[in-house]
């Protein structure tokens, strides 16, 4: 099982670094591979969170981000409100949007 996931992590890097030029079309489903959690599967959230450990530390990872969507007063929903399996990859859909009207920003540089 740890063998899997660890082929599956590197397939998923290395697909990552040689994709990351320009494949503004590479969606989220197809960069993860056969990794990817179903859609339809029982909490998956927690699927994701097996790799992408919590939403700490993707907050971390957004920071430079206004607002920050992984850090706000919704809490952990599911990754898949924003994160779609068919959609580009850097490109998530905000569902806060529901109710707020957000642009997200980038922090300048300090
Ligand atoms: C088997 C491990 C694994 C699982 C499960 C997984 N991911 Fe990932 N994901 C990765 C790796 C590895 C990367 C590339 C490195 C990084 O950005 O963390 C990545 C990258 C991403 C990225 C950045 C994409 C980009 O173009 O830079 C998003 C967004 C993402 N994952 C969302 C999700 C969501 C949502 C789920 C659940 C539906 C999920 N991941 C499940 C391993 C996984
Ligand atoms: C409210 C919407 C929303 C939710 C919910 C959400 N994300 Fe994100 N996520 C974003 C946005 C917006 C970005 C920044 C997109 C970009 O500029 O590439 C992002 C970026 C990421 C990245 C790339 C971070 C980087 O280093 O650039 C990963 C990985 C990621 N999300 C994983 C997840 C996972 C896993 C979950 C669930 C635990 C999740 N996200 C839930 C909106 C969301
Ligand atoms: C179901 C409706 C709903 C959703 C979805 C929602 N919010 Fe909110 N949000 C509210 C309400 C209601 C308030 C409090 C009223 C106000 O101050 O506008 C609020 C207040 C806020 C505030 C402080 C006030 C402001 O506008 O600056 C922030 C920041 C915020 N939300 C961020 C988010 C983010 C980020 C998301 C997505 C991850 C999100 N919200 C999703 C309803 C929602």
């Amino acid at each position: 099982m740890t063998k899997t996931i660890i082929a599956a992590l590197s397939v998923a890097l290395g697909l990552g670094l040689s994709m990351s030029a320009g494949a503004a079309e590479t969606t989220l489903a197809a960069k993860h591979g056969p990794m990817f959690p179903k859609e339809t599967a029982w909490a998956v959230k927690d699927q994701c969170l097996k790799c992408h450990q919590s939403y700490e530390v993707l907050g971390q990872r957004t920071a430079n981000l206004v607002p920050n969507p992984h850090i706000n007063h919704l809490g952990a929903v599911n990754c898949t409100e924003c994160h779609k399996a068919d959609k580009p990859s850097r490109q998530p859909e905000l569902m806060c949007n529901e109710c707020h009207n957000f642009k997200i920003v980038k922090k300048a540089a300090k």
